[in-house]
């Protein structure tokens, strides 16, 4: 098998592994998270709050990069309310009809997870606000003159929306969610918490000083700490006694391309495209998109937000800019008479 520059991209991949394994190894309650603690500290309050008063939960939308645990937290809400999910995704609800189909099926308390909540149209979203306010959903029967509008009611439930692109969100729909919260990237001694868990769940052996380096090699993202886990088992295993080191770790994340600061083939594409064909920039990111022959979305949303957030990039009104560490992380030697370099 050859493993391609994909190994540490944050998205999920549809293989049988990584889905399996993504419900094995994902945190069901508030007390099994590792991480986002002012997320999870006003999620508790929030929780017990409509608990006490016997109410649904209100609305609640998660917002950040891939894999840190939007769907995971959606699963933990509706388990701690012990109510069930219904899971959905924006683009999959094409008309207000599918919509209605979905939230008639709710029951009272009942959590909805609307994946992608960004790539909702803007009809099925005028559907959804009458909806999240007042429980209710009006549907029009018919066209032209024999057209007639109907007002079902519905059960209160909770819409937990999910969003890697929350500025593509309006603001009235924004202002509609109760509660708003920004996931953040994983410090390296959470990633560390996190693999431990992972490797006792999957029964593999794994030394606390590997676990951290993986942590650090991880982007801040708890799937691709998972997914690296995986594949570093799979060495230990083949070649060594199975049981996970700090030299087999750094040697397989070698042979898989990682390098010490946890970025990839792609991530050292981007920069290194960015410093020799567009000398630092500044450059817009469709330019840069069409350079490396990315879409301009996975550019913004997977890849950017991890070299924006370490300090490899900065974004500036004229255009993308690589910053000293870039240059030094790339081992070139920076620019001269650049005075204004980050
Ligand atoms: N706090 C955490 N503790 C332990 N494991 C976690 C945590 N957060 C996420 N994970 C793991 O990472 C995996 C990815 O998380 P999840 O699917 O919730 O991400 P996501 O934000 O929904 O990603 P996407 O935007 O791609 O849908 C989960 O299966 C789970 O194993
Ligand atoms: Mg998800």
């Amino acid at each position: 098998m050859e493993f391609d520059d994909r190994e540490v991209s944050p998205e999920l991949m549809e293989d049988i592994e990584e889905v399996s394994d993504e419900l094995k190894l994902r945190p069901a309650t508030l007390d099994e998270y590792i991480g986002q603690g002012a997320i999870l500290s006003n999620l508790r309050v929030f929780i017990q709050a409509a608990k006490n008063r016997e109410e649904a939960l209100d609305h609640v939308l998660f917002a950040g990069p891939p894999g840190l645990g939007k769907t995971t937290l959606a699963h933990v809400i509706a388990r701690e309310m012990g109510v069930s999910l219904k899971s959905t995704s924006g683009p999959v609800i094409e008309r207000g009809g599918d919509l209605a189909a979905i939230v008639s099926n709710l029951e009272e308390g009942d959590v909805l997870f609307i994946d992608e909540i960004h790539r909702l149209n803007r009809a099925v979203q005028e559907i959804l606000y009458p909806a999240m306010e007042d429980y209710e959903i009006d549907i029009v029967l018919g066209q032209g003159p024999a057209a007639r509008a109907l007002k079902f009611n519905l059960p209160q439930f909770t819409l937990v929306g999910a969003t890697t692109r929350e500025g593509l969100l309006s603001a009235p729909f924004r202002g509609r969610f109760g509660y708003v919260a920004v996931l953040d990237f994983y410090s390296p001694e959470e990633l560390a918490a996190i693999v431990r868990r992972s490797a006792t769940v999957l029964g593999v052996e794994l030394d606390d000083d590997a676990a951290l380096m993986l942590a650090s090699r991880s982007r801040g993202t708890p799937r691709i700490a998972n997914r690296l886990l995986r594949r570093v088992r799979d060495f230990a295993e083949v070649e060594g006694d199975g049981r996970v080191t700090v030299i087999g770790v750094d040697a397989a994340l070698r042979r898989l391309d990682v390098d010490a600061r946890g970025l990839d083939k792609m991530d050292r594409r981007i920069l290194g495209t960015l410093v020799e064909r567009f000398n630092g920039g500044p450059v817009g990111i469709d330019a840069l998109a069409a350079a490396i022959s990315e879409e301009r979305s996975t550019l913004e949303d997977v890849y950017e937000p991890y070299l924006l957030q370490q300090g490899f990039l900065v974004r500036t009104r004229q255009g993308r800019i690589a910053t000293r560490l870039a240059y030094t992380h790339l081992g070139r030697p920076l620019p001269s008479g650049q005075a204004g370099l980050f």
